[in-house]
Order: structure tokens, then C-alpha cells, then sequence
């Protein structure tokens, strides 16, 4: 029904014209995707990301986009608070949807939004981008070929400094504020693709002044006996490098795993380098316009299972360091 197979550009609606929007607008011009309408809550604010993006429309109100019957899928990028009801939204009216990371605040609104995709008959992805970058799923592909072995460990850390200010979203509960939801969907993201998910869960952490969560370190066990160190903080920022350690090598993503140019394998007979580029959103973008062109509701890169079960693991990871967003029971 939603199956987009013309030989035409898959037109987008933006909602919210932020950091990550304009990132991702500039990306746009991978495959054949153009940004066809934009909206913000200020509609000059608006006119002006339209503008710099070229884009025909624009609104300064979200409602305009997701009614539109031009605009084939609709992108989230408003802070993590807004996301479920901004997705229902778009997914009543029809449209397909990629929602930036997190989903959701918590696993159970995301049960909801992808459920509701689902029944509607409407693709729905998390934009967790690393999932698509050709070094990860090189990574991957080297690991399922046992060239490392079986895999026994799995490092990686996303921390940034951010100076502490209870406005900053990164700080304000009201605005999802903390370092997990931010930043650590990404190391566990990470370890999911090679080990899965955990038999048992332990953290570590320390709240800002305002309750968010500021530093968090987690060690995922698994009852066959790997393990995962985990680490996210919004205070001091790290190297980002992450590592997959195997019985018979290890691979080092570097050097910032998210995004990474270069993969160093380290076996019994050496060690060697797979060098790629600086990819960005392209990839994520690509994935997204092949799944609407074959008529898919949700990408095999990032499986709406693995959505909810990260944000199951985190929802117990806030449980344990006491961090409530308001309205949360
Ligand atoms: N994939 C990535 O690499 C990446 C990178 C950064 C962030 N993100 C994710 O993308 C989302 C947005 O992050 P960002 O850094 O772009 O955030 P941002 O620039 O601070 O805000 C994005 C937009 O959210 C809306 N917004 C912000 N604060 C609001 C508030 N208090 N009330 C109502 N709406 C508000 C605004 O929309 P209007 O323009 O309509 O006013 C704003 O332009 C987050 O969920 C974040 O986790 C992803």
C-alpha cells in the first residue's frame, strides 16, 4: 500500500530544525531523497532551515507536514520527550517515519509507536545511523566468518564533556536529559550486534545537580561467559574507540566507533586494516529510501526488537541509578 517504487526522489518532512536536522538535511542528497517540506514550532525559524536546504515548503506547525500527501515519510527530529506523540502523529496520518535516537523515552512508548506503525502498514525505524555504516556491517560480517573466534568481549564508550547547565537538554529532565539516552544507545547498540542480548545487567553511576543520569558505566554478562563493558558520560569526553575481542583475534573500530574509518584486525597471523570513508548519515539514508522502495515496515539493520530491548535495558539502568523522567510512573 505505502510502497514508494517510482523513479522519483523520496520526498521528506522534517519536524524540527535543530542540530541533528540540519546534519542530516545536508545528507540528503544521497541516493534519490530530497528534503520537499520542513516544519519548526517557529515558522521563521522554518522559512530559514527551508531556505539553507532548499526545500519548497514550509510550516510552523508539525500537523502541516505529516497531512501533506506530497511528503512520503516523515523524520523526528525534535528532542527525545516529543518523539512518541510527534510518531503517532505521522504514523495516524499515514506517513512512514525515521525517528531519531532514542525512540522513545522508555520501552513501553516504544512498544506503542512501532506497534501503531505496524497496524497501519507504515515503515518505522530508530535512526541509530552506526547500524548502517558500511564498517559496522564489515565488522559484523568478519565476526559471523569467525575470524576472531567466538567473541568473549566487547568494549566501547561515548562520553563527551559538556559543561554542566540545568537549560541544556543534555541536563533537563523535561527535556530527556542524560547521558544513556543520549549517548549510550550507541555502545549498547554496539555490543547487541555481536553478542545480544545480556543474561544480566550491572551499573554503575553518578547524577548531575538536576537527577540526570552523568556518568554511567555498564557490564553486561552472559551466561555462556562474555561480557560487555559499557560506558557513557556527559562530563569528560574519551577516545571513542571500541573494541570485539574472539578467542582467535580481536577487531579495533576506530577512531570513533560510531562513525568509523578504519577497522584493525589482530589475528595469529597479524595484524590489517580495512580503511573506509567518512560516511556520515549517508548510509542511514540509503537504508531507509531501499526499505520504502521495496516496501518494507522496518529496516533488518535496525530491527524494531532490538529498539525496545535496548530501551528495555536502559529503563532498568535508570531504575537502578534513580532517574525518572516527569510523568513516568
Ligand atoms: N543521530 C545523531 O547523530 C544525533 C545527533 C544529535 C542528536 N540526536 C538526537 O536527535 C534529537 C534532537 O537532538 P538535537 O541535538 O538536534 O536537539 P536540539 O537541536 O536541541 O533540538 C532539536 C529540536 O527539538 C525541538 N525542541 C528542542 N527543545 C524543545 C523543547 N524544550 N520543547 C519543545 N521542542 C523542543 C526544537 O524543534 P523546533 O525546531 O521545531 O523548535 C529543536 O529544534 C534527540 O533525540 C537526539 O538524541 C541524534
Amino acid at each position: 500500500m505505502y510502497q514508494i517504487t517510482a523513479d522519483r526522489p523520496i520526498r521528506w518532512g522534517f519536524l524540527g530544525t535543530g542540530g541533528i536536522a540540519a546534519s542530516m538535511a545536508a545528507d540528503l542528497h544521497h541516493g534519490n531523497n530530497m528534503l520537499y517540506a520542513v516544519a519548526a514550532r517557529d515558522a521563521d525559524r522554518a522559512a530559514a532551515f527551508a531556505a539553507r536546504f532548499d526545500a519548497s515548503h514550509s510550516h510552523g506547525d508539525y500537523r502541516s507536514v505529516v497531512e501533506d500527501p506530497d511528503v512520503d515519510i516523515v523524520y523526528i527530529a525534535t528532542t527525545h520527550p516529543f518523539h512518541r506523540d510527534q510518531a503517532l502523529m505521522a504514523i495516524d496520518a499515514g506517513k512512514h517515519v525515521l525517528i531519531e535516537k532514542p525512540l522513545t523515552l522508555n520501552a513501553a512508548h516504544a512498544r506503542e509507536v512501532l506497534t501503531a506503525a505496524r497496524d497501519k502498514g507504515v515503515f518505522a525505524m530508530e535512526a541509530v545511523w552506526m547500524r548502517a555504516n558500511p564498517l559496522i556491517l564489515k565488522a559484523q560480517e568478519l565476526v559471523a566468518q569467525g575470524v576472531i573466534g567466538d567473541v568473549v568481549a566487547v568494549h566501547a564508550d561515548f562520553s563527551i564533556e559538556v559543561q554542566f547547565d540545568p537549560a541544556h537538554r543534555l541536563f533537563d529532565l523535561d527535556n530527556g536529559g542524560g547521558a544513556l539516552l543520549d549517548l549510550g544507545v550507541y555502545p549498547m547498540h554496539f555490543a547487541w550486534l555481536f553478542l545480544g542480548r545480556p543474561d544480566t545487567q550491572q551499573v554503575l553511576g553518578t547524577l548531575s545537580p538536576t537527577g540526570s543520569d552523568a556518568t554511567v558505566a555498564l557490564q553486561w554478562g552472559y551466561d555462556s561467559g562474555p561480557t560487555a563493558q559499557l560506558r557513557c558520560a556527559t562530563t569528560a569526553s574519551t577516545p571513542g574507540r571500541a573494541t570485539i575481542a574472539g578467542t582467535a583475534g580481536s577487531i579495533s573500530v576506530e577512531p570513533w566507533f560510531l562513525n568509523p574509518r578504519r577497522l584493525v584486525v589482530t589475528t595469529s597471523e597479524g595484524e590489517s586494516r580495512v580503511d573506509g570513508d567518512e560516511t556520515a548519515y549517508g548510509p542511514q539514508i540509503e537504508e531507509v529510501e531501499r526499505c520504502l522502495r521495496a516496501g518494507l515496515l522496518e529496516s533488518p539493520r535496525v530491527p524494531h526488537a532490538d529498539t525496545i530491548a535496548i530501551l528495555e535495558l536502559i529503563d532498568q539502568a535508570r531504575a537502578d541509578l534513580g532517574v525518572r523522567y516527569p510523568g513516568e510512573a
